[in-house]
């Protein structure tokens, strides 16, 4: 694909009749569906062609890894963030949820307790609950346009009970791309108080700032490398969700351990087709991923325009993530994704992420979409102020 070819992102693609989680939802009715974390963009054309040779061969037994895998993975971290990690650290997962809920019940004893802070991705608080260990949330700190850490607040809510730290980095849904002087105090109370920190870095090659630069929590010291899990994935980056494949980086060989053992038995293997998808995206989508983040990139500055000139509705303009977090408690509506819908787009309530009032929007799609999208919106929004 040529370096300079938006078309690809462009094109829009009937998902309607495709079994797709995100258009089924409103199937048949007047609404763009805005919701869940996938893309409407094709994939990396090495990725439709990896699955093309997979399918074509006809056969869909029982996988191992591809060779070459481990290696294209040392590398994409290596050049992109800068981390060497030895293979063994690596631990291959049929998906980032599934590594959230084994992290709890692994590395948590019944009598511990999880903390994380909000607003934050369901499953954070879902993963605590499903595996009956108590949650402690800390809501982050909001001061001048963007989210970051209470420390103060944080080190009060931990206790000596506190064994497991879920981090969200980059984070969904602010989209902060937490900087070195965020990360680095927030550790040293984790290694201080003995906290596991699980860093979920799925949207770590989803930066759109340019100046940002995304930090691997495990990388801040040798101890915090020790003292971390790191979850990864091709899914959202490359737009290949669906396929259910995931990776966790654990250095530590006694946690690496621990984790294995509570995924023993549960937690399935990944497929042939995941694999292979998950190789063409790292090994041969360079171009496709850095066009993908320009194309973002633009999506955002024309919601972040659109948004400032709606009154009742705020949004900070998000670091990474194709996910945007709106702030409608101005429009004093008591079900805003009821309103919404209504008015033709299908949002995430923030009441999901421990933050009711609030909207995510995924701007992850071809700018008409999200030109009807904001049309809609607008309207929506006008004839309330009249
Ligand atoms: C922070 C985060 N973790 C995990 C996931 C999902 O992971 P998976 O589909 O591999 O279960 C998402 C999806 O949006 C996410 O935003």
């Amino acid at each position: 694909m040529a370096t300079e070819d938006q078309t690809y992102f462009e094109a829009i693609i009937d998902r309607r009749h495709s079994d797709s989680l995100k258009w089924a939802k409103y199937r048949d009715r007047y609404i763009l569906p805005m919701w869940v974390a996938d893309m409407d963009f094709r994939c990396p054309p090495p990725v439709i062609e990896a699955l093309r040779q997979q399918v074509e061969h006809g056969i869909f037994g029982y996988a191992v890894r591809p060779d070459s895998l481990n290696a294209v993975i040392i590398n994409w971290l290596s050049q992109q963030h800068g981390w060497t990690i030895q293979e063994d650290w690596l631990v291959w997962l049929p998906g980032l949820v599934c590594a959230l809920n084994v992290a709890c019940r692994g590395l948590v004893q019944p009598n511990q307790q999880v903390v994380t802070f909000t607003p934050i991705y369901p499953p954070f608080l879902s993963a605590p609950h499903y595996s009956q260990r108590p949650l402690i949330r800390c809501p982050l700190q909001y001061e001048t346009g963007r989210y970051t850490f209470d420390l103060e607040q944080f080190e009060n809510a931990v206790g000596d009970n506190t064994a497991l730290l879920l981090l969200c980095s980059p984070h969904n849904p602010v989209g902060r791309v937490w900087t070195k002087d965020e990360l680095e105090p927030l550790v040293e109370i984790c290694l201080r108080k003995n906290i596991l920190i699980c860093s979920d870095e799925i949207h770590c090659d989803l930066v759109i700032k340019p100046t940002a630069r995304q930090i691997p929590t495990a990388t801040l010291s040798d101890a915090a490398t020790q003292n971390t899990i790191t979850l990864m994935a091709a899914s959202k980056t490359f737009n290949v969700p669906g396929l259910n494949c995931a990776f966790a980086v654990i250095p530590n060989p006694q946690i690496r351990q621990r984790f294995r053992q509570a995924a023993f038995g549960i937690v399935p293997h990944v497929n042939a087709i995941g694999y292979a998808g998950t190789l063409a995206a790292f090994g041969q989508s360079h171009d496709w991923h850095k066009q993908l983040l320009d194309y973002l990139r633009q999506n955002r500055d024309l919601l972040v325009e659109a948004v400032r000139s709606l009154p009742g509705l705020k949004m900070d303009t998000p670091e990474a993530t194709y996910l945007a977090w709106l702030d409608g408690r101005d429009l004093d509506i008591s079900n805003l994704v009821e309103f919404f819908e209504v008015a033709g787009v299908g949002l995430s309530g923030g009441a999901e992420f421990d933050a009711p009032g609030f909207l995510r929007l995924n701007f992850g799609c071809p700018r008409k979409t999200l030109l009807t999208a904001l049309d809609r919106i607008r309207t929506a929004v006008s004839k309330l102020r009249r």
